[in-house]
């Protein structure tokens, strides 16, 4: 079957050279040469989040590490900060964890405000705060830089970001932030196949987590935390090895393109998408809002999204369908990881061939 061209926000293409690395024969995961490659793989991941901290992994996708974020760290309650579906998603793991969360649901298509972060902090009935970076759902990304004066002003809140559709992508500068637990996943931005993601973890919620008594087990951070400190870089369970030498080798291929470059290479392409958009249809954010990752279009034309992807996959191309309630109301875009400006140009052109929009 010929292989279409992803277009939709996660999973993404992956590189040639990194599915090659993902067929690395296997070593043991209690082994010397495990240790270095996890070891090798976490430098250079605290290099692209700018973090000191350590980097806990999963072999789970990111939602494990939500689950984990939430449990382990909040003792006495948790607010979540939404702006779409997988926002929300953080509300039903605490639900679902039996961990105390209120949930504050902005307007789709609009962000989380300073304000808004302030008015429920400073209750002081919070000690842990959730919010989605690139809400993938909607297309809207949150402008945590604008945050992060909030979250000083509140030091015994541990501030979670869900950084899963933008990180790699966008430059998340983590310690600066002052974000405590950043979680992305393998099939974003990053580039690798689904199946790891990462996180990373602060001093302050570490010690948080140790108050905690039911913390769970699979995604106990502090026992993720402490296999690193104690068993020297490993995983308390079987890491998915393949995943370590693909991440491995494309943190290389990252580096190699440097960190500025790839993140103008998303600001060029976001532009390119939604002045597109802005021309044939219309954002569905409002503009200030709109994602660097993904875009998500409003379907002003009222267009079939189903026929039209039906079309594009004829010509090996694809992309999404709107989330949920957003079905055929929206689609989306996702301009991610190592595609280029000339990716997004065939795919513009293909919809406007078929859609005969010149
Ligand atoms: C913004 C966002 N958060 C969380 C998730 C869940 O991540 P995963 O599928 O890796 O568990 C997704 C997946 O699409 C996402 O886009």
């Amino acid at each position: 079957m010929a292989h279409k061209k992803l277009f939709i926000p996660g999973p993404i293409e992956v590189h040639p050279d990194v599915l090659k690395a993902m067929s690395t024969p296997m070593i043991g995961h209690r082994s010397g040469d495990y240790t270095e490659l996890q070891k090798r793989v976490t430098e250079k991941v605290q290099k692209l989040a700018f973090t000191a901290s350590p980097i806990l992994f999963s072999a789970s996708s990111g939602s494990g590490l939500m689950e984990g974020a939430i449990r382990c760290c909040t003792a006495k309650r948790a607010i979540v900060f939404s702006v779409g579906t997988f926002g929300n998603r953080w509300h039903e793991i605490a639900q679902g964890n039996g961990v105390p969360a209120d949930k504050h649901e902005a307007e789709w298509g609009t962000g989380i405000t300073p304000e808004v972060v302030d008015q429920y902090l400073s209750t002081g009935k919070y000690d842990l705060a959730t919010m989605t970076h690139s809400e993938t759902s909607t297309g809207v990304m949150n402008h945590i830089g604008e945050l992060a004066p909030v979250f000083r002003k509140y030091p015994e809140v541990v501030w979670c970001v869900d950084a899963v559709s933008s990180f790699a992508g966008v430059k998340v500068d983590v310690d600066a932030l002052g974000v405590d637990i950043m979680v992305t996943s393998s099939q974003k931005c990053l580039g690798l196949p689904p199946g790891l993601s990462l996180a990373t973890f602060s001093a302050k919620a570490e010690k948080r987590a140790q108050g905690v008594a039911n913390r769970g087990y699979y995604f106990d951070l502090l026992q993720l935390l402490q296999f690193i400190r104690e068993k020297n870089f490993q995983y308390p369970s079987t890491m998915s090895i393949s995943h370590m030498y693909a991440l491995d080798a494309q943190m290389d291929r990252i580096l190699k393109e440097g960190f500025d470059a790839r993140f103008a290479r998303h600001d060029a392409m976001a532009k390119r998408v939604q002045d597109w958009a802005k021309k044939h249809f219309a954002l569905y954010p409002k503009e200030q809002w709109a994602s660097k990752t993904v875009t998500c279009i409003a379907n002003t034309r009222a267009i079939s999204v189903a026929d039209l992807n039906k079309e594009l996959g004829k010509r090996n191309l694809t992309l999404s369908n709107g989330y949920g309630k957003l079905k055929e109301k929206t689609f989306r875009i996702a301009h991610m990881g190592d595609l280029q400006m000339s990716d997004i140009d065939e795919l513009i052109a293909a919809i406007e061939d078929i859609l005969k929009l010149r």
